[in-house]
């Protein structure tokens, strides 16, 4: 290749021998160009090895733009800091789907087509007392998201837009029904009805906490404090739960089924599942003096430790969304009164070694949002378990949005990696009698 990113070249050259191809270079509204291969293998015979997605640029996108060397998040063009301070959860749901902020009109009508799709179908009460009362919340969640596409058959119809919207709507308004209803479950609380004179997160809040037997009011400060936690966790462009999504969602699969295959990529630990492990490692360290022993444990290369919460696979500087999380979190902390969280001491202690040791700083590896987010969710009495399923809960509309541009793109086919096959080559069976 003879062409190098930021050189206004239209085009790429590929040498192989004596043979040269040209690739076409295509430019973005901002952040690097890309070599569009679709054509390579069938000009060459050769396919790209990019294990990983290091590389390799999966779909366009006109959603979120992330320059990861700078430390820049933008949904839609904005500011993921301005739209945390300024704006709410709903809008920024609206701005994903749509592309634009809402009007006053438009957003009270976005507000209230959310707002009346809160319920789920009775019947799903009754597919969560299958489960055991031990079961992790993000099984639950996993299976009854799934569950949905069982339920809602007049919004499956994906070649129809307005279906596709009613799908849209209808899983942006019970993620939180259902993710209460996980956590209510396996505390043997009876569910909690959505209450539709409450703003979102307030409503979550609501149908968490509250218990038939008493008064529950929302803390303003707390609920804003949630909303703020899934502005910042709502799309994070083409990551591994929303690259599975797209993939899923490729076969036109339904697209509930789709959301919940989302949900099963985010359980991991790599991804969403770090803010669960972010915690339960703080607790492992257990006070300040131990930490210097858990930062040489994460550069052994010979322990599979690794710091929770540091390190990203595109922010190779601070994480904007960290920075807001660590706010949220003392802002958190304070309206609890919380003075004294060991956990919080450790965890600033923990990054401000990290920041100055080689291994990280050579390696660009900061803290994540993760690394703030499960001491905030803690505090405002969520169990640790409870945590990645806050995440799928506010992603669910980042996932949607870039489901829908995926079908709304002419050009969309099924997604078909291919692979470099380094298998036995072709053989004859052996009758089990002379196999040796
Ligand atoms: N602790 C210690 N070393 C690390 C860490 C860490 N957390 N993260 C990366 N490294 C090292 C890694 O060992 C490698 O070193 P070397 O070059 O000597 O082999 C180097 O840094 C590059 O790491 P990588 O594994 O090639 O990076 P990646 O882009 O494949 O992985 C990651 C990104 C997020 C999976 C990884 O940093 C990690 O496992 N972090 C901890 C888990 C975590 O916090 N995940 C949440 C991500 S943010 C939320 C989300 O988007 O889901």
């Amino acid at each position: 290749m003879d062409a190098i990113n930021g050189t206004s070249a239209t085009s790429a050259t590929l040498t192989i021998g004596d043979q040269s191809w040209e690739l076409p270079i295509r430019q973005g509204t901002i952040g690097p160009e890309v070599v569009d291969i679709g054509k390579l293998y069938g000009q060459t015979g050769l396919f790209t090895y990019d294990p990983g997605f290091t590389s390799t640029a999966s779909c366009e996108s006109s959603i979120t733009y992330i320059d990861g060397d700078e430390g820049v998040l933008l949904y839609r063009g904005y500011p993921i800091e301005q739209l945390a301070e300024s704006g709410d959860f709903l809008e920024t749901c609206y701005l994903l789907l749509y592309g634009e902020l809402p009007t006053a009109a438009q957003k009270a009508d976005f507000d209230y087509r959310v707002t009346r799709h809160t319920m789920v179908h009775e019947q799903m009460s009754r597919f969560f007392h299958g489960f055991r009362r031990d079961a992790h919340p993000m099984a639950v969640l996993v299976a009854s998201v799934g569950a949905l596409s069982a339920f809602y058959h007049d919004s499956i119809d994906i070649a129809d837009p307005q279906q596709r919207m009613i799908a849209s709507i209808r899983m942006i308004a019970k993620i939180p029904t259902l993710a209460a209803m996980a956590y209510k479950y396996s505390i043997g609380q009876p569910f909690v009805y959505p209450k539709n004179d409450l703003d979102y997160a307030s409503n979550f809040l609501r149908m968490c906490f509250s218990v038939p037997c008493e008064d529950y009011k929302v803390n303003p400060i707390l609920s804003r404090a949630i909303d703020r936690i899934f502005i910042l966790h709502a799309d994070h462009e083409q990551n591994a739960s929303t690259s599975t999504v797209r993939l899923a969602g490729s076969s036109g699969a339904n697209p509930f089924a789709c959301i919940a295959a989302g949900i099963a990529c985010l359980w991991g630990p790599a991804h969403g599942g770090a803010n669960e492990a972010a915690l339960k490692m703080l607790g492992e360290i257990g006070s300040v003096e131990r930490i210097p022993e858990y930062i040489k444990r994460a550069k052994d290369k010979n322990d599979p430790f690794r710091l929770m919460g540091f390190g990203h696979r595109v922010y190779k500087n601070y994480d904007p969304r960290a920075k807001i999380m660590q706010k949220t979190c003392h802002e958190v902390l304070g309206e609890l009164g919380i003075k004294d969280d060991p956990l919080l001491d450790i965890a600033v202690e923990l990054e401000r070694i990290a920041l100055q040791d080689e291994y990280f700083v050579e390696r660009k590896l900061y803290p994540n949002i993760d690394f703030y987010s499960g001491i905030t969710l803690r505090a405002l009495g969520f169990p640790t378990s409870m945590f990645t399923v806050l995440f799928a809960l506010a992603r669910t509309v980042g996932w949607i949005g870039q489901w829908k541009e995926m079908i709304e793109d002419p050009g969309q086919r099924i997604g078909r990696p291919r692979q470099l096959y380094t298998g036995a080559p072709q053989r004859d069976y052996v009758p089990i009698a002379r196999r040796k």
